[in-house]
C-alpha cells in the first residue's frame, strides 16, 4: 500500500496503484469519460462551504454572509450549491449574473462587481434583481443611481475601498494597495468623497463598504490589518458624516496549498482570530459590529478539483531535460503560464511505482510556454496512454479556460456517494464553430 502523503484528504491510492479521488477510482473515470476532465468532489465542496458558514454563524453578527466568489469557477451546478450552502454569491460580469439566474439562485444575494460595469451591465443587472452593488468610482454612482431612478427603485450599494495594504501575495493577485486600478482610496480622500457623493444620491442605499487585498492569502493578520483599517475608516465616516454603515465585507478568502510545502490554513481558527480583533477594534472605537461579509472563491472549490489527463509521450533529450505531453494544456489551465503557479502532479494509474524520473509536464498547444509544471517527478515507464492527475484545480482553471488552438473545453464530472454526473458537457468540434457565421 501506499504511504504517501497526499495533498488533500480526499486523495487515496488503491492496491492497483490508482489514484482514487473522492472515493472514485480515476481510471475508470478516465476511460467512461475521456480525457481531458475535469473532476469535482461534491462532499469536499460543501464541507469548504460549511467551514466558512460555520464559522461565520458562530464569531460574527446575525445577517453577516459568506459569499462564493463565482469567478474561481462558475456553472450551474456549482452555484446553486453554493446557494444550498446558504451563501451569497459574487459576481463581476453579465454572464457570471446570467448564470446565477439559470441556476435559480437567489438574486438578493448577489454581489455585482467589477471595475467597469457598462451602463448595459448596470441595467442588466438591475433587470434581473441584483441584490447589491459594489460601487468603485462616483462615474459608476451616478450610472447605479440612473438606472434606479429610471425603475423607480432604491439600491443597495458597497463602496469599494482601498485600505492600502500589501498582501504579499504574486502582484497579479495584489489588489488592495492605494495604486490599484480597484476601488477608492482612503488615503486619498477618494473614497470619503464617494460616501459623501452617495448619501446625496435619492436612489441609493449604502449597505456597507468593501475592501479586496489579494488572493492566495496566507499572511497570518492580513484580514485583522484590513478590517481595522476599514473599521477606523467606518467610525470616521460615522465621525464627519454622521453614518455609520452596518456592513463590512473583507473581501476574498484564505489560500490553498497546491505543493506540500504550501503548509495548511486552519480557516475556521482564523476567522475566530478576525472576529476577536474586530470586537475589540469596534469597542476601542466606540461603534457597533458590522455584519461582516467575507467572498472567498478558491478556498471553496481549489481542492474539491482535479484534472485528469491521457499521456500522449515522453521525449528525453539526452544530456538536456524531459519532456511528458498530454492531452490538454493551457487551454484548459493557464495557471503557469501566467503566473508560475504550482501544482502536485500525479502519475494517476502508476501510482506505485518509484518516481525516479523528472520532466517537464507540458501540454498539446503550440507554444514553448505551455507548461503545467516543471521538474514533475514520474515513473520511468511513463508513456503513451498512462493517466496524469493535476490536483488542486477546481479553482481559476475552467473558468479561466480558453479554446486557444480550437481546442473544446473539457467536461466538469461531479463526484458524490460513489456516483459521477455530468455537470458541463464537454465542448464539441461542432460548439467551436457555432458563431462562425
Ligand atoms: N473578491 C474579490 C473582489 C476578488 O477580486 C477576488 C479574486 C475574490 C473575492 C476571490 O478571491 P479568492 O478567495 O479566490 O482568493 N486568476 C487568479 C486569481 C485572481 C483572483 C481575482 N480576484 C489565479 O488563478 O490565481
Amino acid at each position: 500500500m501506499s504511504t504517501e502523503t497526499m495533498i488533500c484528504e480526499n486523495l487515496t491510492v488503491d492496491a492497483r496503484g490508482h489514484l482514487n479521488f473522492a472515493g472514485q477510482d480515476t481510471v475508470s473515470l478516465a476511460k467512461e469519460y475521456g480525457t481531458p476532465l475535469y473532476l469535482m468532489d461534491e462532499d469536499r465542496l460543501r464541507h469548504n462551504c460549511r467551514i466558512y458558514t460555520e464559522a461565520f454563524r458562530k464569531n460574527f453578527v446575525p445577517g453577516s454572509l459568506v459569499l462564493y466568489a463565482s469567478k474561481a469557477n462558475a456553472f450551474k451546478r456549482m452555484l446553486a450549491l453554493a446557494g444550498e450552502e446558504g451563501m451569497g454569491l459574487d459576481v463581476v460580469s453579465p454572464g457570471e449574473i446570467y448564470t446565477a439566474v439559470k441556476a435559480g439562485f437567489d438574486m438578493s444575494k448577489v454581489y455585482f462587481h467589477s471595475n467597469n460595469k457598462t451602463d448595459a451591465d448596470v441595467a442588466f443587472a438591475m433587470a434581473h434583481g441584483v441584490g447589491c452593488f459594489v460601487a468603485e468610482s462616483e462615474e459608476e454612482l451616478y450610472a447605479i443611481e440612473a438606472e434606479a431612478k429610471n425603475r423607480g427603485k432604491h439600491q443597495r450599494v458597497l463602496i469599494r475601498v482601498t485600505p492600502g495594504i500589501d498582501c504579499h501575495s504574486y502582484e497579479a493577485v495584489n489588489t488592495g494597495k492605494v495604486d490599484s486600478k480597484f476601488g477608492l482610496a482612503i488615503e486619498t480622500g477618494q473614497a470619503e468623497a464617494a460616501v459623501r457623493l452617495a448619501l446625496d444620491l435619492p436612489h441609493l442605499e449604502i449597505e456597507g463598504f468593501h475592501c479586496h487585498v489579494g488572493s492566495q492569502v496566507f499572511g497570518e493578520d492580513v484580514f485583522q490589518r484590513s478590517a481595522t483599517v476599514m473599521l477606523e475608516f467606518m467610525a470616521r465616516i460615522r465621525n464627519t458624516l454622521g453614518y455609520l454603515a452596518p456592513t463590512l465585507n473583507l473581501g476574498g478568502g484564505y489560500g490553498v496549498p497546491y505543493v506540500l510545502s504550501d503548509g495548511t490554513v486552519d480557516i475556521a481558527a482564523r476567522i475566530a482570530e478576525v472576529a476577536a480583533s474586530i470586537r475589540s477594534d469596534c469597542a476601542r472605537l466606540g461603534i457597533r459590529e458590522p455584519r461582516i461579509q467575507m467572498e472567498p472563491g478558491r478556498s471553496i472549490v481549489a481542492d474539491a478539483g482535479l484534472t485528469l489527463y491521457t499521456v500522449g509521450g515522453l521525449k528525453t533529450i539526452p544530456g538536456y531535460k524531459s519532456y511528458v505531453s498530454i492531452d490538454g494544456g493551457m487551454s484548459d489551465n493557464p495557471r503557469f503560464a501566467l503566473y508560475g503557479a504550482r501544482y502536485t502532479c500525479l502519475p494517476a494509474d502508476k501510482m506505485l511505482e518509484e518516481r525516479t524520473l523528472t520532466a517537464d509536464l507540458v501540454g498539446r498547444c503550440c507554444e514553448s510556454g505551455d507548461v503545467i509544471q516543471e521538474a514533475v517527478p514520474f515513473p520511468a515507464s511513463i508513456g503513451r496512454g498512462d493517466l496524469v492527475a493535476v490536483c488542486t484545480t477546481g479553482a481559476y482553471n475552467y473558468s479561466m479556460a480558453s479554446n486557444y488552438n480550437r481546442l473544446p473545453r473539457p467536461p466538469i464530472v461531479m463526484l458524490h456517494g460513489g456516483e459521477s454526473t455530468v455537470a458541463v458537457r464537454r465542448e464539441t468540434l461542432e460548439d467551436l464553430v457555432a458563431l462562425d457565421l
